[in-house]
């Protein structure tokens, strides 16, 4: 068992299967095993998940288009908000 998304504990071993039933999308891969959706967000991740994806596809890395980004939600204290504009 070899792990690739450590946040969510995905291995090559499921991403290869999906791959195999034709699951070629990063972005579907991503949703369907929560791939970077971890706390460091894909920074590890995806660019393996990528290669793994160009070896299985016969693609170029470059050829996969990246996953839709999406800014960390964290609170902010209203002060803060309000500080920022003095
Ligand atoms: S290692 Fe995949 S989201 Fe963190």
């Amino acid at each position: 068992m070899r792990i690739v998304c450590r946040c969510n504990d995905v291995t090559v071993e499921e991403i290869e299967k999906l791959i195999d039933e034709g699951v070629t999308d990063l972005e579907e891969l991503r949703r369907l095993l929560r791939i970077g959706m971890g706390p460091c967000q894909g920074r590890t991740c995806i660019p393996i998940v990528i290669s793994i994806l160009a070896r299985k596809t016969g693609r170029r890395p470059e050829e996969i288009p990246l996953p839709n980004a999406r800014f960390p939600v964290r609170p902010v204290k209203i002060e803060a908000l309000v500080e920022g504009e003095k």
